[in-house]
């Protein structure tokens, strides 16, 4: 009998092997055949079959190898058969297990059919998706409203000329209303040809437009404006306004407060009451202010509490932004004629406008990017 597999079928004392040198040298071709029948292996069911044929509980080779060999041996001959008989064991473990891991490798890059890899009943990582900030969905509703009586988007530069953020609008300086609007100035070369500055509103871009269109002229203006003032729950040294011009031949002061008044109830709700107030504005003649109906006590000044109301401070009225008619002068620098043409414009505070929409009390939270607010407003 000379092959080795079927001598494990053998009684030891049958095999004729009784010097260490023999038993290791039989045991040493064993493991040369498990070696050999492990190259063959491919995938995890042969894996699993080799296993058990060479290391297996039952009716495999170790079994037969221990039953057979080291049962039935000499005493003097058990001790070396069973250390190999031990090293055998592990040596064949070794085998299965990186067998094992090379076969895990190769799944994961070449993964069978049918079989990703990867567990797809897990589920997956939950990106969430992002909104329009709460003041750009304003300023589109606000976009909207104008959209559908004729109005069109214009922009214009955040680094503005006094000449356009002031002279231009009939601020000439020294003018008194500059002190409010005294503002960042931008730090220049020596040699640049005049001051720059943040516009502290959108009202340049009237004269901007005005230079490049001739009337009519329907537009509005929204973007950022910036002011020096110190901040708090109702100022911010950045906000966003909406400005707005109409001009054209035969424009009146009827056109002026329809405009307005059609624009705050379709943003607020049919049921508000506007009205205006005299006020002043170097661009404007006559100039007012428009107050609405107080949006959280309907106008009666009284808190369903009960108490005077806070937020109007029981007058039944909220001021909301200031307007008028062009001032005439103001078309002098745009080379209009003041004879043949006539408008209005306004200024709306975006962010004032939407915390009295959505009752916030602190313009600082459109700024702090706190998702917990942020998230209020899908
Ligand atoms: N520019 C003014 C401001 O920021 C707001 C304003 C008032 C704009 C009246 C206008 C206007 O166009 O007619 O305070």
């Amino acid at each position: 009998m000379s092959d080795i597999l079927d001598k494990t079928d053998l009684r030891f004392s049958e095999l004729g092997a009784s010097s260490p040198l023999e038993i290791k040298l039989l045991f040493e071709e064993l493991l040369g055949r498990a070696k050999e029948e492990a190259r063959s292996i491919s995938g995890p069911s042969e894996l699993e079959s080799f296993r058990v044929r060479w290391i297996g509980r039952k009716n495999s080779i170790f079994s037969k190898i221990q039953d057979n060999w080291l049962v039935s041996a000499a005493p003097d001959q058990r001790r070396s058969i069973g250390s190999f008989f031990n090293s055998y064991k592990g040596f064949v473990q070794q085998i299965v297990d990186s067998c094992e891991g090379a076969i895990e490798v190769l799944e994961m890059k070449d993964p069978p059919r049918g079989k990703s890899g990867f567990d797809l009943s897990l589920p997956g990582v939950i990106r969430p998706i992002g909104t329009h900030h709460l003041i750009r969905q304003v300023l589109q509703e606000i976009e909207d409203i104008f959209f559908s009586i004729g109005f069109s988007v214009v922009e214009g530069p955040e680094i503005e000329t006094p000449y356009y953020n002031f002279e231009a609008l009939n601020i000439p300086e020294f003018h008194p209303v500059r002190d409010d609007m005294d503002t960042f100035y931008l730090e220049l070369l020596k040699s640049a040809p005049g001051p720059l500055l943040l516009r502290t509103h959108t009202s340049p871009v009237q004269i901007r437009t005005m230079e490049k269109r001739q009337p009519p002229v329907r537009v509005i203006v929204p973007g950022k404006v910036y002011r020096r003032d110190n901040p708090d729950a109702t100022h911010s040294f950045m906000f966003h306004q909406i400005e707005g011009l109409a001009v054209d031949s035969d424009i009146t002061f009827c056109d002026f407060t329809g405009t307005i008044d059609y624009f705050v109830r379709r943003f607020f709700g049919e049921s508000v009451k506007t009205r205006f107030r005299p006020s002043y504005f170097p661009f404007t003649e006559p100039s007012v202010e428009f107050d609405v109906s107080c949006v959280f006590c309907g106008g009666s000044g009284t808190a369903k509490s009960g108490g005077t109301c806070g937020k109007c401070k029981g007058s039944g009225w909220i001021e909301l932004f200031g307007a008028g008619m062009v001032d005439p002068a103001v078309y002098g620098f745009v080379n209009y004629d003041p004879k043949k043409v006539s408008g209005f414009a306004f200024g709306i505070g975006i962010d004032r406008l939407a915390m009295l929409r959505y009752g916030i009390d602190d313009i600082q939270a459109f700024s702090q990017n706190d998702v917990r607010f942020l998230k209020q407003f899908p």
